[in-house]
């Protein structure tokens, strides 16, 4: 599970149900009614995370499974060991499968060329983080059902956000029109070129009426977005308490954290009981994580 680009429908949709039936172990504790294997997981993060380690970490023991993780502080990464030597490492350890959260864009991609067990992308740079655009279209397809011909909203710092890239794929697999919205520098025209499924829009007040469902995103301060916004964003770009009166009653509001509250998104809008589903998305990655790490240990180490 290196990215979503090319990943089709039906692929989708199956890790998506299985995730489903998972969902019951995450949220009730009920026990798994045939326990597998156990396997052990390298969790190897090379930026900072509470969610993805965590969901990916409680998700390893959920199955039954031993997570073993590995930050970059405190490893020979601080003394110049690549990513690449890092990971072969582990593998040479006898893990099962490895989970990699890296700055390089085509990090885990570039390790699961390299070591013969299944590489996971827990988010790599600028370019894709397939397991949060998973959990984001189950918390969608729960509130929506069909997402075929519904409109997300995509808000904020597009740009630098591996996060709407994977879901740009994810939805267009499943046939939703995925809507851009932020400011230019932030939101180049060519993200229009991406296809007919993907509109892109500067004016969010323009485009909010026609919502099924709105996604706000953070500005990456530390991939230096900072410099390409201007003081009055919350304005312009923010799902502000103002906003939300003028969304439907009905439209899921997601999130995919941590939240700059205040700036991106409101404390009204991030605690609206109706609308807000920020926590259920992190319920649902536990579920779908179970679901990844269930797939990758399906396929044989190569
Ligand atoms: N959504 C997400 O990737 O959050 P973390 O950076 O906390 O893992």
């Amino acid at each position: 599970m290196l990215g979503l680009r090319g990943v089709d429908s039906k692929a989708l949709e199956s890790i998506l149900d299985r995730a489903d039936a998972l969902l019951p172990v995450v949220r009730d504790g009920v026990a798994l009614p045939d326990p597998p294997r156990s396997a052990v997981i390298g969790l190897l993060f090379l930026e900072n995370s509470t969610r993805t380690r965590c969901s990916f970490e409680v998700a390893t023991r959920r199955l039954g499974h031993q997570p073993i993780v590995l930050t970059g502080r405190g490893s020979s990464l601080d003394k110049g060991e690549s990513l690449v030597d890092t990971a072969a490492n582990l593998a040479a350890m006898g893990l099962d499968a490895l989970v990699i959260r890296s700055a390089i864009a085509g990090g885990a991609d570039l390790v699961a060329r390299t070591i013969g067990i299944p590489v996971v992308n827990a988010g790599d740079g600028r370019h894709e983080h397939p397991t949060q655009a998973l959990l984001d279209v189950s918390t969608l397809r729960a509130r929506l059902g069909s997402l075929a011909g519904k409109r997300v909203l995509i808000v904020g710092d597009i740009l630098n956000s591996r996060v709407a890239r994977s879901n740009i794929h994810a939805l267009m697999a499943l046939g939703a029109i995925v809507v851009l919205v932020g400011p230019p520098p932030l939101l180049p025209w060519t993200f229009a070129e991406l296809g007919p499924g993907v509109e892109v829009a500067h004016d969010l007040d323009g485009v909010l009426g026609s919502a099924d469902a709105v996604m706000m995103l953070r500005i990456q301060l530390e991939r230096d977005a900072g410099r390409a916004v201007a003081s009055d964003y919350r304005f312009a770009f923010g799902l502000t308490a103002e906003r939300l009166e003028r969304l439907r009653p009905d439209v899921p509001i997601l999130h995919p954290g941590p939240m700059n509250r205040g700036v991106e998104i409101d404390d009204a809008a991030a605690a609206d009981i109706a609308r807000s589903s920020i926590l259920e998305q992190v319920t649902r990655g536990v579920a779908v994580r179970m679901a990844i790490i269930d797939r990758a240990l399906e396929f044989p180490a190569s």
